[in-house]
């Protein structure tokens, strides 16, 4: 029998959450209540968990990506129990603000959720190419479309999104990435986080 097998694949999860304009309301207001008290919030990524509140916003968020982990694993094929814990932080970029192509190291998965994006038309000075405010993820094998044809798979080594509120994505934590620039005077907020596994010898493979 001849197979086809898609070999060494990333699970990468796009999902758009329902209902979740007051749930954003409340988080805006809570991450510029912690951005008034320290005005490095985003920087101070470590420090800062979004999350580690009770308050309406905060609650539906963490109910929300343990679901979707909760899916990522089921999906995977993962039939055991896994303990996790979420580190979040909150990003709030202003104009030219970016992130440079970046990992997670020592998160399983990693994530962000989408609170505001800037609403106005990029201005007319800029570079036609430019895309503001997009995420970019890389093909983890470098240089695998180097001698790629159209339709073969390999042809794209990014994949690009541009976010809208609402919107939670999670991907494996070792997946590069980079966060375009903001290009507008209006904010973009969103909620990043790390799923980091609180460890069990349970997890490793049998060999
Ligand atoms: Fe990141």
């Amino acid at each position: 029998m001849t197979e086809f097998i898609d070999l060494f694949p990333t699970k990468f999860v796009k999902r758009p959450l329902a209902d979740f304009e007051e749930p954003n309301r409340d988080l805006i207001k809570h991450v510029r209540e912690m951005e008034k008290a320290n005005k490095s919030l985003t920087t101070d990524y470590r420090e800062n968990n979004p999350l580690e509140y009770d308050r309406a916003g905060p609650n539906w968020l963490r109910a929300q990506i343990n679901d979707t982990v909760i899916a990522y694993l089921k999906d995977v094929g993962i039939d055991y129990a896994v303990n996790w814990q979420i580190h979040a932080w909150a990003n709030v970029n202003r104009m030219g603000d970016y992130q440079d192509p970046h990992n997670h190291p020592h998160a399983y998965l990693s994530g962000t959720y989408y609170l505001k994006l800037p609403t106005d038309a990029p201005k007319k000075r800029h570079r036609s190419d430019v895309r503001p405010n997009h995420i970019s993820f890389y093909d983890p094998r470098t240089g695998f479309n180097m001698t790629s044809i159209k339709r073969d798979p390999y042809v794209d080594p990014e994949f690009t999104v541009l976010p809208e509120p609402g919107l939670l994505m999670m991907w494996p934590g070792s997946l590069m990435h980079f966060v375009h620039p903001n290009l507008s005077d209006e904010t973009r907020i969103s909620l990043s986080f790390n799923i980091v596994l609180k460890w069990s010898d349970d997890y490793l493979p049998t060999q």
